[in-house]
């Protein structure tokens, strides 16, 4: 892989895509599947032989073919069982014994990942198929979907060493004339799940016809590969400080725990240790908190909770259910000061 921000996958040789006969038994007709020259410059690029590979929408096992084909095992979650049956039988003509679960990862033991590498599942696609729980292709609402593929990358982070890169192929669709921005809706959530590296712009061999005047359609051979990584957040500890102090100069009563309060009581020398975001326990009071929240509004801080932006205001309901609210203030020069916003358990709010 070179360091272009785009890329034109080689289409398949015969002998790696998915064969005829396993795509006439598919309920879409294998019309999901991605190619394993798609995935494989990822492979090689951010994981090492012998390294465990993980898609947690496995579909029909492309991902773990080129993991395969890489020196690499693969460990795939597939939660439609006649597909995961299709995957098996695929890998098992190259002489392979798939490690394919039949579920959702979020729900599942997945062990440990050195690498996710994975194509988002396609909203509005028309499913045909068993009905399974979890099948984000029947999810009634696109807000149901986008809460589905929280929960898979949330357990996928769970599941990915230290370190590890998360990289998810998404696309824009168009939905019976209707754009869903799905790609940056997907990058959205695993921004707030991970640190954002890169995105690559794979683009497909596709005839290009004239287009008529004004017409603003193309022929959508283009996805995205979104490239993110487990690992702390690099936050700017003065500015962090700064805003800790205006809050209680303020008048905002609250208790600083977790790694930026150890940070400041001992110091902590080594950069790996560092504080990637300082955690404040407020007392559960409707009025406080919501005055907290225009506070840190109006000085540039975006409020998320679980990684949906949030106005400055919320029931102390929601405060309890989600348990913190995450405000992060981005500078010019690219600083982040990330605090998040915990609440204690009311009968002890007399606390900070
Ligand atoms: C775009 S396809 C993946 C195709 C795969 N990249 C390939 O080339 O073989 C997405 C897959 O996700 C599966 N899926 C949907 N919801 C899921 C969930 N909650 N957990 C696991 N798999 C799911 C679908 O059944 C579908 O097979």
């Amino acid at each position: 892989m070179n360091n272009a921000s785009w890329l034109i996958p080689d289409a398949d040789p015969p002998e790696w895509s998915l064969p005829a006969d396993i795509r006439a038994r598919d309920a879409l007709g294998g019309r999901d599947c991605g190619w394993v020259n798609q995935m494989r410059p990822f492979i090689r690029h951010f994981s090492s032989p012998g390294h465990r590979v993980l898609d947690p929408f496995c579909g029909f096992g492309t991902t773990l073919l080129g993991a395969h084909l890489e020196g690499r095992h693969g460990l795939g979650f597939e939660i439609d069982p006649d597909r995961a049956a299709l995957a098996r039988e695929r890998l098992q003509r190259h002489g392979l014994h798939a490690d394919i679960r039949v579920g959702s990862i979020n729900g599942l033991d997945a062990g440990r990942a050195n690498l996710c590498l994975t194509n988002v599942p396609y909203f509005g696609c028309g499913w045909t198929g068993a009905t399974v729980d979890g099948q984000l292709y029947l999810q009634p609402t696109y807000a149901d979907f986008l809460s589905g593929i929280r929960g898979v990358f949330h357990a996928v982070r769970q599941t990915l060493e230290d370190g590890g890169f998360c990289i998810a192929m998404a696309q824009n669709l168009v939905v019976a004339g209707r754009r869903f921005p799905l790609a940056w809706d997907v990058a959205r959530i695993l921004d707030s799940l991970f640190v954002a590296h890169e995105e690559r712009v794979l683009c497909y061999p596709a005839a290009a016809l004239p287009a008529n005047p004004g017409s603003t359609k193309t022929n959508r051979s283009h996805e995205y590969a979104l490239v993110y990584q487990k690992r702390r957040e690099t936050v700017d500890l003065k500015g962090t400080a700064e805003v800790l102090e205006a809050l209680r100069l303020s008048g905002f009563s609250y208790e600083l725990f977790g790694s930026f309060q150890q940070w400041q009581e001992q110091g902590q020398p080594i950069a790996a240790r560092l504080p990637a975001d300082a955690d404040l326990l407020l007392p559960l009071e409707q009025d406080q908190l919501n005055a907290l929240l225009r506070w840190l509004s109006a000085r540039g801080f975006q409020l998320t909770l679980w990684g949906e932006p949030i106005a400055p205001s919320l029931p102390l309901e929601t405060w309890q259910s989600h348990h913190y609210v995450r405000a992060d203030c981005r500078g010019r020069d690219g600083s982040l000061i990330r605090l998040d916003l915990c609440c204690e358990p009311k009968s002890t709010s007399a606390r900070g």
